[in-house]
């Protein structure tokens, strides 16, 4: 069946990656003020998701309750909607979420009527407390087992959130485990996590990117690659840090969640997070996912197809040294490219004439992005 959300790579915010197990209902209304008071959401970004550590207690009949920094769910859910914004929340399949609070373990259809009856729009699913509390118990040393038992908990929920009616994104947060590129669409997934957690350091950030290389076959309207949420602004990335992983991003197709602390966001971040032209690459309409064509000692240049037969190509230094270690020479003919041709630089705006084997100069962390007209 034709999918119905996630048409393009969701886009919005999530609580984990600055307020971790700290958030509160008043931090959740606070971000989604800014994004409409900073011009993100006029960028695209929509979804507004509670992380972990929002839930309480189930009572008697087996009805999970919000703690206490959520008094309210569906009043939270009715705010976050009047600002015409749409609200995610998270859940996982064992007994325990990864901070230690109530998973959805023997009432997947329970929480997803509540959350359909609270007007939830996307939920995050996180494998966690099932490993021990399922895979390892059910099918000890059967790692095959093990598999099943994690596939049948995810079908499970998906085949929940269909049946309350209400359209509702749902994102496997699995780790990466048993390629789930091959087998979580198929279960109703909208995207799967690709890899462990990300971290707000260059390292981090760029060894998830490199494991996303072979897997844009995978991802497409509906259906995507998730190297994890954006640290965009978080931690002590550099400028030209933030910039190459919002690129990267885009060039990816991933979802756009950023994860930084909106009241106190930096305008150089705020101009990066809402660069629309870079946005427009991973909201293309085709849906195709780069892939690294080439890497030439520590740079690596990666190309995008866009609709209408555009494409944009990536050029990052992952090299530690100032500019790219050697003088490097992009190659047009490896990207099965004719120069000269007229590219637009998506971060400075200026137009530029480039030709095969011509010598670029990129600093160490940095990228250069080009959007070119045609790209077979
Ligand atoms: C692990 C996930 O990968 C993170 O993104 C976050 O959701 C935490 N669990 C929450 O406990």
């Amino acid at each position: 069946p034709a999918p119905t959300v996630a048409l393009t790579p969701p886009m919005g915010w999530n609580s984990w990656n600055y307020f971790a197990g700290k958030v509160t209902d008043k931090d959740i209304r606070d971000s989604a003020d800014q994004i409409v008071a900073s011009g993100m959401k006029d960028a695209g970004y929509i979804y507004v998701n509670i992380d972990d550590t929002w839930e309480g207690k189930r009572d008697e009949n087996g009805v999970l309750h919000t703690n206490e920094k959520f008094p309210d769910m569906k009043a939270l859910a009715d705010y976050v909607h009047s600002k015409g914004l749409k609200i995610g929340i998270y859940s996982g399949p064992g007994t325990k979420t990864c901070a230690g609070y109530e998973g959805s373990l023997g009432h997947e259809e329970q929480d997803a009527k509540m959350y359909a009856e609270w007007g939830i729009d996307y939920l995050k699913y996180d494998l966690c407390s099932f490993i021990p509390d399922v895979m390892h118990k059910q099918a000890p040393n059967d790692e095959a087992a093990q598999m099943r038992l994690m596939h049948a908990a995810y079908e499970k929920m998906g085949k929940a959130l269909k049946a309350t009616g209400r359209p509702i994104v749902f994102s496997l947060c699995q780790y990466g485990w048993d390629s789930p590129w091959e087998w979580a669409p198929a279960l109703g997934g909208n995207s799967w996590r690709t890899t462990g957690d990300i971290e707000a350091k260059w390292d981090s950030m760029y060894t998830i990117l490199s494991q996303q290389a072979g897997l844009e076959k995978y991802a497409g309207p509906g259906h995507w690659n998730d190297p994890d949420m954006l640290e965009v602004g978080n931690g002590k990335l550099s400028l030209a840090e933030n910039r190459t992983h919002f690129t990267m991003w885009a060039m990816l197709s991933a979802p756009l969640l950023a994860g930084n602390d909106l009241p106190h966001m930096k305008p150089e971040i705020k101009d990066i997070l809402t660069n629309k032209e870079v946005i427009a690459l991973d909201q293309d309409k085709l849906g195709r996912q780069a892939s690294r064509v080439y890497s030439d000692g520590e740079v690596d240049v990666w190309l995008k197809h866009l609709s209408g037969g555009a494409g944009a190509i990536a050029i990052l230094n992952a090299g530690s040294d100032r500019v790219s270690t050697h003088p490097f020479h992009l190659s047009l003919t490896r990207l099965g490219l004719h120069g000269p041709m007229h590219a637009k630089n998506l971060w400075t705006g200026e137009d530029v004439e480039i030709r095969d084997d011509m010598p670029i100069e990129i600093k160490s962390h940095d990228v250069l992005l080009l959007k070119v007209a045609a790209a077979k």
